[in-house]
């Protein structure tokens, strides 16, 4: 199989346009290679841009990599038009660091969104490691939550959460991590926290752990170019220092990063990609 032909495609979810679609492509270094918590970044087309995307999972048998990927914009939408039999122009990976896997005890994740298809290899792998995984998954309404069956197998207790309350208890995943922390629902101990969506929901876990003492990781989102620590698109303050996504993280404590300044970081081409995606759509 030559690398980076798409194996299959299959859409996840899909509501009033915006879809979320899953990709295997073959690659068969990348799904040796790949640890939870890496991306790679893709060019779909010779003249388009990089966009960095987590690998979910891994197939190291059949050479292949799966990524999901939420239609946001101009690149993720071509991605998800492509089918079964096309090819990328490119892939590069695995990037960043892994996440540091072993027996910490109790582990809360919380996914938001697409960032449920970003904590599906980090609950998968800590479960193997022995953990008692508590995954609490949230998305805006019923047709767009993905993943529900597949984190049901490996977490030790899953809560479902929908903004609207078509499916599950509605409301936010922060707020199931209050009665966690704090409230009714709460377990013995938690050992680890680790949150994947949008930037407001990340800011606001960091918000409600502040003074718990359990440690809190987010995998960051931020706007990358190169990937590999030389243009600086993708810094990050981090307890007052100047960090790189791409290669010192994704992976950073949430209770040292400078939300506002990665809010403001990630508009800054939002003009400009909107008017990409009004001539080239
Ligand atoms: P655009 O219209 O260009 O942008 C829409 C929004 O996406 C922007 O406002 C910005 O916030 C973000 N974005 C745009 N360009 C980039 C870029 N070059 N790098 C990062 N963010 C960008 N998305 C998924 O759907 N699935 C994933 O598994 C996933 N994993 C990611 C892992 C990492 C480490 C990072 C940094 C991002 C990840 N993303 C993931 C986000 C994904 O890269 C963006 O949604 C995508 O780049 C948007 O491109 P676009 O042209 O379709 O949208
Ligand atoms: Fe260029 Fe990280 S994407 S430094
Ligand atoms: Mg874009």
């Amino acid at each position: 199989m030559s690398n980076m032909l798409i194996v299959e495609t299959k859409v996840l979810a899909s509501f009033q346009g915006a879809r979320i679609v899953r990709l295997e492509i073959a690659s068969s270094e990348i799904s040796k290679k790949a640890r939870p918590g890496q991306f790679i970044l893709v060019m779909v087309s010779k003249e388009g841009e990089r966009i960095p995307l987590t690998v979910v999972d891994r197939n190291e048998e059949m050479g292949t990599i799966t990524l999901i990927v939420q239609e946001v914009g101009f690149t993720t939408r071509l991605l998800g038009r492509l089918k079964a039999g096309d090819s990328l122009y490119s892939i590069v990976g695995p990037l960043g660091h892994s996440t540091d896997i072993k027996n910490f005890g109790t582990v809360v994740l919380i996914g938001g969104g697409v960032g449920i298809a970003e904590i599906y290899p980090v609950a998968k792998a800590l479960k193997e490691a022995g953990n008692r995984v508590i995954s609490v998954i949230g998305s805006r309404t019923k047709d767009l939550l993905i993943l529900e069956e597949e984190l049901k197998a490996v977490s030790g207790g899953l809560y479902v959460l929908t903004d609207d309350g078509s499916y599950g208890r509605k409301g936010f995943t922060t707020d199931v991590l209050k009665d966690l922390l704090r409230g009714k629902d709460k377990p013995e101990k938690i050992d680890l926290i680790y949150a994947v969506g949008p930037i407001p929901m990340m800011k606001y876990v960091s918000e409600i752990v502040k003074g718990s003492g359990v440690r809190t990781l987010v995998s960051l989102n931020s706007l990358m170019v190169d990937g590999t620590g030389m243009c600086g698109g993708c810094r990050v303050i981090v307890g007052g220092q100047t960090k790189f996504t791409c290669v010192d993280g994704p992976e950073f404590d949430a209770g040292l990063i400078d939300w506002d300044a990665l809010m403001k970081r990630s508009r800054v081409y939002a003009r400009q990609e909107e008017h990409i995606c009004k001539l080239r759509t």
